[in-house]
């Protein structure tokens, strides 16, 4: 007999206290899923919390490099992703090796980055074309990608990061729109490479115009991997944790969401007396939405899938994350 989500929730509840287990998840995930996790997070707050958290097991209810980030941070650990296939497509737009290297000057921006280098080029062929320029890495990356860069982002964090570098001049991969908006926020010379979010690039301007004349006076709030033109309209442009300390402290009443939909779950259930729009109905990101209820059961019954990585790759990775951390 096919168990409903309350019998789904007990069995799981019952597993994590055998195994000693957390769930850790991402704030885009279902509603039902963040409902069961320990933790719901961004980016930033999910990587502290991995490393930090006492338990046995980690069950990443998020994409793949979430997990491995946990499992560079936490080695001793069972680190479990929910679905084998969750996968930022991003995230596989940059990868270490392969040959080619030409660049591409980036038009149409008044403080660009120098050079956005396209996706058929490989990190090593960027480093190899800026010799000693260190490498700021989004922590949507592969881990061997991690392990190959200075130090490691996230969308919350990415000008603190920049800045506390002594460099006029940094990498930034892989996102166009997080790194030209990082340019616009420093007075680094900012390269940047031509990957990016597929979920928040649809957005355009036309988009943004249309939500605000549905929604006169609403607070636009918009993620930075928004393309800059979109960014530049926005009046908050921060990272999903970031929007929900923005829609709680804001003494406004009615927002616009340019962020992936999963966020509405808590941006309602935290500020029941506010109204939240989403500046697209369909910025849904599917690998995001592959995890389910029946995905955590499975994952803490038959203690799949396990993430780890190698050691001669998570201990480089793991310093470009540590030092991201030790940014407060
Ligand atoms: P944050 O939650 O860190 O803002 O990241 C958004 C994202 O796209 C994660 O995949
Ligand atoms: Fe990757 Fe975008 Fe999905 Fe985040 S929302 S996991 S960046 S595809």
């Amino acid at each position: 007999m096919p168990l409903d989500n309350s019998g789904l929730r007990e069995e799981i509840l019952k597993l994590k206290e055998e195994r000693h287990a957390i769930i850790l998840s991402h704030n885009y995930q279902r509603d039902e899923v963040q409902e069961i996790a320990d933790f719901v997070g961004d980016s930033l707050e999910l990587s502290r919390t991995a490393s930090t958290v006492k338990c046995d097991v980690i069950v990443f209810a998020g994409v793949n490099f979430m997990a491995e980030s946990a499992s560079i941070l936490s080695p001793e650990k069972t680190v479990l992703l929910t679905e084998l296939d969750a996968c930022c497509p991003m995230a596989d737009m940059i990868r270490v090796d392969s040959p080619r290297p030409i660049k591409k000057s980036f038009p149409g921006f008044d403080n660009p980055p120098s050079y956005v280098y396209p996706a058929e080029f490989t990190l090593r062929d960027i480093k190899a074309g800026n010799p000693g320029v260190p490498v700021v890495t989004y922590v949507n990356t592969t881990a061997d990608v991690k392990a190959e860069s200075d130090v490691c982002c996230t969308s919350a964090n990415i000008v603190k990061v920049i800045e506390s570098l002594p460099d006029e001049k940094v990498i930034c991969i892989p996102d166009k729109n997080l790194a030209m908006w990082a340019a616009r926020n420093t007075n680094k010379q900012v390269i940047a490479w031509d990957g990016f979010c597929h979920v928040h690039e649809r957005v355009t301007p036309e988009d943004v115009r249309k939500a605000r004349a549905e929604h006169l006076g609403a607070v636009l709030m918009a993620h930075p991997e928004c393309r800059i033109e979109v960014l530049e309209m926005a009046d908050h442009v921060t990272s999903t944790s970031g929007m929900l300390r923005f829609a709680k402290a804001s003494t406004a009443k009615e927002f616009i969401v340019g962020t992936e939909i999963g966020l509405m779950y808590r941006l309602r259930k935290e500020n029941p007396e506010k109204i939240f729009y989403p500046l697209r109905k369909d910025m849904i990101c599917p690998n995001m939405k592959k995890t389910t209820l029946k995905s955590i059961l499975r994952a803490l019954k038959e203690n799949n899938y396990i993430v780890k990585v190698p050691e001669h790759i998570r201990v480089p990775a793991k310093r470009a994350l540590d030092r991201m951390l030790e940014i407060k």
